[in-house]
């Protein structure tokens, strides 16, 4: 029997899945709204939220954005997503969620509050990868800052080629 091979779009429609500002598309999934919310130094958060994310083809990058939240990502399905971290001290690390576990493709990353984050699509036969994120404090506006290329680029100079792939040109 040929198995149909899932689509980027039936994923996105049997998820309810809508365009997110990073790029790629995301809904949230779980909010920690029947506990009482934590006092943290930008105001009360939710102890938790959670989120499903998937990058495909039409939009296969989620841009360089900062989180002041710990986030656990958990690999679902499809292809494999390349994540780029670049740490405080300017390190960057580079590591890819994927089913291929021997291959050293990770289901599950911790990326901790404090890091420049960027992910990218890599190919493969699916055109699309489907992640969850649990977010502790739970996500806000006001903890995230999308990645300006020209601020990004000052900061840490030699990460410029990556950063200007995985931003957005604002002129
Ligand atoms: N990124 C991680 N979690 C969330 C969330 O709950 N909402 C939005 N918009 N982005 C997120």
């Amino acid at each position: 029997m040929i198995k149909s091979l899932v689509k980027s779009q039936d994923v996105i429609k049997a998820l309810d899945l809508e365009p997110h500002v990073e790029g790629g598309y995301f809904r949230r999934t779980y909010q920690a709204d029947h506990r009482d919310q934590l006092e943290t130094a930008n105001g009360p958060r939710y102890l938790l939220t959670s989120i499903y994310y998937l990058l495909d083809l039409q939009s296969p990058v989620g841009q360089f954005h900062f989180n002041q939240s710990d986030i656990l990502h958990y690999f679902h399905l499809g292809d494999a997503i390349e994540y780029s971290l670049i740490h405080a001290d300017g390190s960057l690390q580079t590591l890819v969620m994927g089913s291929d576990i021997q291959a050293g493709q990770s289901l599950q990353l911790h990326v901790p509050g404090g890091i420049w984050k960027a992910s990218r699509l890599l190919d493969g036969e699916n055109g699309f990868g489907l992640i969850s994120e649990a977010v502790s404090p739970g996500f806000d506006f006001a903890d995230m800052e999308m990645g300006n290329r020209r601020k990004l680029t000052r900061q840490f100079p030699q990460h410029r080629t990556l950063i200007e792939k995985l931003t957005r040109d604002e002129g």
